[in-house]
């Protein structure tokens, strides 16, 4: 079925998008008619609410930390439900936009978290939602899912809804400009690696193909630039465009074995989400190759690797191209110890939703090896 344009498929993005130089200005003109607002954020991205232009009642909710949690999603639901908000914003990275979605979905009916967790259990949503990203990464401002951590599972509640498309979505590069080099290359791994596990994916969809393409390319433009100089209006532009192009892919594709392989490392090992799946995309990339070689193929020349792939092999380039970013590619780096590579690999295994969407079968001990490469 890879390829067919047989399968149906469901595309939902925002109703509106505003993209680039200041473009956050623009989101007072479109939130004029809203008499409370509530604004999602971290204490960092806190700082960027005077760019929005807003008019009218505006409360802001900014204890939102890098992976939240339940706490924290109650503590933001509490803080909504005494704000009474018409519109929700969410004004942050992956983290701040995937909390906004529930709030604004949650703050004023029954439902709980766990009541809907899942696909399509979200009743509906009645407050406005506009989703102001302030990373290039997580492509979360596109799509209809929302992660929230359980840490005494250690595991993701998955929220997938129509209910969480926003909007309004806004991608301006100027409020990326502060984003640290390592961060910005960590997070454009991952925006890059929604776009190949969409693309090189059991459910690989033409039209999705497209849009990885698109996002592949603007990383291998890119990527590269953004970690140079982070006022590099242009590349910055175009990364939060790659990761608006990740968001969708995630949508009706999803990713595949790198992100599994990645989620323990979350999990287990605290690194951020983006870090993890650096860390595991050379690793996927190459051993998916022998079985998506054409694909792999048009990765490798958007990335500029041909020639370094020829020379040095693709797991070598791939890890080259993370590591001349500046990201420690090396588990024992950060604190990982050998004997829980077994844990990471079983449980990494076990997360089906993701691996059975991998072009090519990994056995617990395949995933372990890759593990073990990446030790
Ligand atoms: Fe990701």
């Amino acid at each position: 079925m890879t390829g067919s344009m047989a399968r149906i498929i469901t595309l939902h993005q925002p109703r509106r998008l505003e993209i680039g130089e200041n473009a956050a200005a623009r989101l007072g003109d479109w939130a004029a008619d809203f008499s409370r607002i509530f604004v999602l954020a971290t204490p960092h991205t806190a700082g960027f609410v005077g760019k929005l232009g807003l008019k009218g009642t505006v409360s802001l909710f900014d204890a939102i930390p890098g992976e939240p949690d339940i706490a924290t999603f109650e503590a933001a639901l509490e803080a909504a439900r005494k704000a009474r908000p018409d519109l929700v914003i969410g004004l942050g990275g992956g983290s701040v936009l995937d909390v906004a979605k529930l709030v604004a979905a949650l703050w004023d009916g029954e439902q709980t978290l766990f009541d809907v967790a899942g696909p399509n259990k979200v009743a509906g949503r009645r407050t406005a939602l506009a989703q102001v990203a302030t990373t290039a990464g997580t492509g979360s401002e596109a799509g209809i899912r929302s992660l929230i951590t359980d840490p005494e599972k250690g595991n993701k509640i998955a929220v997938e809804s129509p209910y969480l498309i926003a909007d309004i979505a806004i991608l301006d590069p100027v409020l990326t400009y502060t984003v640290p080099p390592a961060v910005t290359a960590a997070t454009g791994i991952d925006a890059m690696a929604h776009c190949v596990e969409a693309f090189t994916n059991i459910k690989a969809h033409p039209v999705i193909d497209g849009y990885a393409r698109m996002g592949i390319d603007l990383v291998g433009r890119y990527l590269a630039r953004a970690v140079r100089d982070g006022a590099d209006t242009e590349a910055r532009e175009g990364m939060m465009l790659a990761s608006f192009y990740g968001g969708i892919c995630l949508g009706p594709v999803n990713t595949a074995a790198g992100h599994a392989l990645a989620y323990p490392l979350g999990t287990r090992l605290s690194l951020p989400h983006g870090l993890a799946n650096a860390i595991i995309f050379p690793h996927v990339l190459a051993y998916n190759q022998p079985v998506a070689s054409a694909k792999t193929a048009e990765i490798v020349a958007a990335l500029g690797l041909d020639a370094r792939a020829k020379d040095e092999g693709l797991l070598k380039a791939a890890c080259g191209f993370c590591a001349d970013l500046g990201v420690e590619m090396r588990l024992s780096a950060h604190k990982a110890r050998e004997d829980q590579l077994s844990g990471f690999a079983e449980e990494a295994h076990a997360i089906r939703r993701l691996m059975d969407n991998n072009p090519r079968d990994m056995s617990v001990a395949d995933v372990r090896a890759i593990y073990q490469a990446a030790y």
